[in-house]
């Protein structure tokens, strides 16, 4: 980070000291001017133009968890005590196929309330993990009353079939014990792959390998891999590796307060632990920074949501995560999602490590050490005990990962994010974001090139402020699915009708709605993309694109006509 120059250790307390000398004027008259985008339209709850369907059930509550069947048409739910089946083939309201219930038992309820958790609102059993494991099964967990516990669900035909007690094993490390704890899963090859807190205190995170045929391997504790309050968000798996996402405090920078920063770790999917070092210990765990900031602001410090935009064949494998910050500026908390390159998590995880010098016990930087196979490789083995002894103390690296920041945006926190491309009439790939809040709204954000990012809509989807538990983007059914406290919300990705005029549905600049001029509608673009829709994506400018005569308009800025706005089409 370039503002962070003076001297050779920038977080030191003189740099920080400069840091904050600088910044903090900037940072405060800034204050008003950078809002980010505007919703260009604002729906409120209920607003007829942006028609919801709300799924709940009696007695049902904290729809947590969404897992999307493998053929698309049913959208399995993991809510408090019980996991639900929806059909979600037809346009509206998902329809409940079925529901096992899943409670914790008594005892451990019992146990719970012993322990000082409220039995009214903790001593549950809260899904945290759901997951597809193959035809027939699927493969949950939850918190089971402070207690985690996972089973497998068989199905017959996307039904779900009842649990057995007796299939229901302990869960530690793969659900939180506390439904407040934040925890991620992923399956990858068979095996789950999870990062969360693995005692009822709350101060022992773990990430660990579990399922499938190779062996269960976990995080060091001892060796402090992971600092106690190590926060998941996230997990993507690649072809080698699986990366997680998560927030902790700094050890590695002396600040005067606790310091919140976002990191990306990494395991190898081949990973059999240590034959006689690191014994069911991962041999490959490394942790870089992910740094997500502004020029000359301070960084958006806290990860809260990540996920992935596979490679095209025009552009790479991207990660797109949303942050915010500890520092409130001006009295409000702001937000920005930024874009990691996967090729950057690549360079700086094959770049130089940052180790604790004992003697000093300060955070000095390793070169890459004449190991081989270098420590923390895949091609690293269970007796490469050179560059294991290496990696019990290495596992941070020097350099950090830093995003370009694409939305930035104050007054607003969002909580979960999903991504997608979609081809225009211009026949360009755009971004498309789906952004969740800590009210309760849906925020579709659209990239209009030079990672600059516009507001199409902002939906209210609960009546009440809550923040959107999850959300999942289905695109085959053209909708995202969001789960809150009461239910589960299909939000369509667009409504093109509510744009009645060429001019309104050029404005808008949303890659899915197109004006038609034979019917004169703003409609959803279909595939094949009809030349003669009209669509401005890059200067959503209606003068152009909706002049009457020669189709479209001008590639040329200097061409263009000339046109009187009563030659427009409206
Ligand atoms: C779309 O908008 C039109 C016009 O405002 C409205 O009549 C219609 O109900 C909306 N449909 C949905 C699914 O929101
Ligand atoms: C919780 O415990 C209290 C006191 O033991 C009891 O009165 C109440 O009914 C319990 N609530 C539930 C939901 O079990
Ligand atoms: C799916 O996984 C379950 C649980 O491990 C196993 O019992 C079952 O045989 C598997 N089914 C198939 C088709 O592989
Ligand atoms: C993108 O950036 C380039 C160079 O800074 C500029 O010439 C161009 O007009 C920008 N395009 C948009 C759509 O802002």
């Amino acid at each position: 980070m370039a503002l962070l120059a003076p001297g050779p250790d920038p977080w030191s307390l003189p740099g920080l000291f400069l840091f904050w000398l600088f910044l903090l004027p900037r940072l405060l008259t800034a204050g008003a001017a950078g809002q980010g985008p505007l919703p260009r339209v604002i729906y409120h709850a209920g607003d007829g133009r942006r028609v919801l369907s709300l799924f709940h059930q009696k007695g049902l509550q904290d729809f947590d968890t969404l897992l999307l069947s493998g053929d698309g048409g049913t959208l399995y739910v993991g809510a408090r005590e019980a996991i639900l089946a929806l059909n979600i083939q037809d346009p509206g309201m998902p329809k409940l196929k079925n529901m096992i219930p899943w409670p914790a038992s008594d005892q451990k309820k019992r146990e719970c309330a012993f322990k000082k958790k409220s039995n009214e609102t903790q001593c549950f059993n809260f899904i945290r993990v759901l997951v597809s494991l193959n035809a027939t099964h699927l493969y949950t967990c939850g918190t089971f009353a402070f207690s985690p516990a996972c089973t497998f669900i068989e199905l017959q035909d996307s039904y779900l079939m009842p649990i057995s007690q007796d299939k229901v094993v302990e869960g530690k490390g793969q659900s939180p014990f506390d439904p407040a704890h934040k925890h991620t899963a992923v399956l990858a090859d068979g095996m789950l792959y999870s990062g969360t807190m693995n005692n009822f205190l709350g101060s022992e995170p773990i990430l660990i390998r579990t399922l499938g045929p190779q062996p269960v391997l976990k995080t060091d504790n001892f060796l402090r891999w992971l600092q106690p309050d190590a926060s998941f968000v996230a997990a993507i798996p690649s072809t080698h590796f699986v990366y997680f996402f998560f927030e902790e405090t700094a050890s590695e920078f002396e600040f005067f307060e606790k310091l919140h920063t976002s990191r990306v770790a990494r395991v190898c999917k081949n990973d059999v632990g240590g034959d006689k070092l690191l014994q069911k210990k991962w041999t490959t765990f490394l942790k870089a920074q992910l740094l997500c900031a502004q020029p000359g602001q301070l960084p958006f410090n806290v990860v809260r949501h990540a996920v992935l935009l596979p490679a095209t064949a025009s552009a790479d494998a991207r990660v797109y995560a949303t942050f915010s910050s500890q520092w409130q500026i001006g009295g409000t908390r702001s937000s920005a999602v930024c874009a990691f390159s996967l090729k950057d998590f690549r360079r700086v995880f094959e770049g130089k490590y940052k180790g604790l010098d004992k003697e000093t016990s300060r955070w000095t930087t390793y070169g890459v050490p004449e190991i081989s196979p270098r420590p923390g490789s895949c091609s690293v083995g269970p007796s490469s005990d050179k560059a294991l002894t290496f990696m019990k103390d290495h596992f941070l690296m020097d350099e950090q990962v830093v995003g370009t920041p694409v939305l930035v945006k104050s007054g607003v926190e969002y909580t979960r994010l999903a991504v997608e491309t979609v081809q225009g009439v211009d026949g360009h790939s755009h971004l498309v974001m789906y952004l969740g809040t800590t009210t309760g709204s849906l925020h579709k954000a659209v990239g209009s090139g030079n990672n600059s990012v516009h507001l199409v809509e902002e939906i209210q989807l609960f009546p009440e402020p809550e923040p959107v538990r999850n959300l999942l983007l289905v695109p085959a059914q053209g909708a995202v699915f969001a789960g809150s406290s009461r239910g589960i919300w299909r939000v369509p990705r667009a409504n093109c009708s509510v744009y009645e005029s060429c001019v309104d549905c050029v404005l808008a600049r949303d890659p899915h709605c197109a004006w038609d001029p034979e019917s004169r509608t703003c409609r959803l673009l279909p595939t094949p993309i009809p030349k003669s829709w009209r669509q401005d994506m890059e200067q959503g400018n209606p003068r152009f694109a909706c002049a009457t005569g020669p189709v479209g308009r001008s590639r040329q800025p200097q061409s263009r006509p000339e046109i009187t706005p009563a030659r427009l089409e409206t």
